[in-house]
């Protein structure tokens, strides 16, 4: 990112000179659709990012230049209709500071960034955490970057997707070279190094965007906290799909039904899986890491039935190449991108862009990612 020309672009919208703020996207490497089940995620923040530059105004007026819509807008705190665009992760942040009661000047706002659109890597997470940062930082509001986690997630809610709270988290307390081993029962984490020797992390984007992703997702939740709420009415003591093993899942397995069932042991062999994977990257096990990957793909697509046939297809064609360790489907499913474990050299990958595109009439895209910093101000 090319930040002396955002400046300049900065300058001829607004006349002044701004603060920069930068917020990554995020990827998770395991424990997927575990974390609105209080379970455990692995994700790292990447060096792909929004960039905000941002000056305080005078008044309650936000307004704002994203240079990659070529598109403007004057928002003000706490006042606004809700919007369809991209404006509503804007419009949402500002609702719930106002609902707080926290009391903050508007900002004039130019933004630019490098994260794909729809891949899945969290870019309107970003936009809302970058957001917030930019209006604590500049306000010096007495918020912290784990405080956002929690503000940016009720504001994305709000949007339509009844998300957990990963994204938010990566994005806000990652750190460069680590892994975020999160539990989402109590937000208790732990960084792990996150640099194998040999091998590095690349997605592969299908560009596929699923126009039921929203629904689906939410219906996925729903049958999580259904199957356990059956449960719970003779085992009080259970308190969340954390509370669950397999063993009492199969206790329970015919009071719920055949589909709870499947999602409820995904989700508790996938919070397995995690703590699996920790030790697999602390011990450079890039065996163990890929078949991981392996499991956790086979059980996002045929328990919990969140992939399609696009990212089917890449997985199963990996399974076979010598330079992957292991690959699965990425985020919330039904399009976005699959992640995999790969070697760092020997990369060969023409035939399955040709045949990725025979198939599909799609390009696929390949987008190398390394962890990187949280949210920050860089100048
Ligand atoms: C989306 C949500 C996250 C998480 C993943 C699935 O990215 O925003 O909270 O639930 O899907 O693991």
């Amino acid at each position: 990112m090319d930040i002396t020309d955002l400046k300049n672009t900065f300058f001829k919208e607004f006349g002044e000179h701004p603060i920069i703020f930068r917020a990554p996207g995020r990827v998770n490497i395991i424990g997927e659709h575990t974390d609105y089940n209080d379970g455990l995620v692995l994700p790292f923040p990447v060096s792909q990012s929004i960039y905000l530059a941002c000056s305080l105004r005078n008044d309650d007026e936000f307004h704002v230049f994203t240079v990659d819509l070529d598109q403007r807008a004057i928002l003000k705190t706490g006042k606004n209709q809700s919007t369809n665009d991209w404006t509503r992760y804007f419009v949402s942040a500002l609702r719930v500071l106002h609902e707080d009661n926290h009391k903050f000047k508007g900002l004039n706002i130019v933004t630019k960034g490098n994260i794909p659109f729809g891949a899945g890597i969290s870019s309107s997470s970003a936009l809302t955490c970058g957001f917030l940062y930019a209006i604590i930082s500049l306000n010096n509001l007495p918020i912290t970057k784990k405080d956002i986690v929690f503000i940016a997630s009720r504001a994305e809610n709000n949007t339509g997707l009844n998300g957990g709270k990963m994204d938010q988290f990566a994005i806000c307390m990652g750190a460069k070279n680590k892994a975020i081993k999160l539990d989402c029962r109590d937000y208790s984490y732990e960084l792990i190094e996150n640099n194998m020797v040999g091998a590095s992390w690349m997605l592969f984007n299908t560009n596929v965007e699923h126009n039921l992703a929203h629904t689906e997702y939410n219906l996925r939740r729903a049958d999580c906290e259904e199957g356990l709420a059956i449960i719970q009415k003779s085992l009080p003591s259970i308190h969340s799909v954390r509370d669950l093993d397999m063993i009492i899942l199969n206790n329970n397995k015919n009071r719920i039904t055949s589909k709870q069932y499947d999602r409820l042991s995904h989700v508790i062999l996938e919070n397995e899986r995690v703590t699996k994977m920790v030790k697999a990257l602390k011990n450079n096990e890039l065996f163990n890491a890929g078949q991981l990957l392996y499991d956790s793909h086979y059980s996002l697509s045929d328990l919990y039935e969140v992939s399609c046939k696009e990212l089917d297809f890449i997985v199963e064609f990996l399974k076979d190449c010598d330079f992957c360790y292991g690959a699965r489907m990425m985020g919330g499913g039904f399009g976005g991108c699959v992640i995999a474990l790969i070697k760092k050299e020997g990369i060969e990958i023409d035939h399955l862009l040709s045949d990725y595109y025979n198939k599909f009439n799609l390009e696929l895209t390949l987008i190398p990612v390394i962890s990187s910093d949280g949210i920050s101000r860089i100048d």
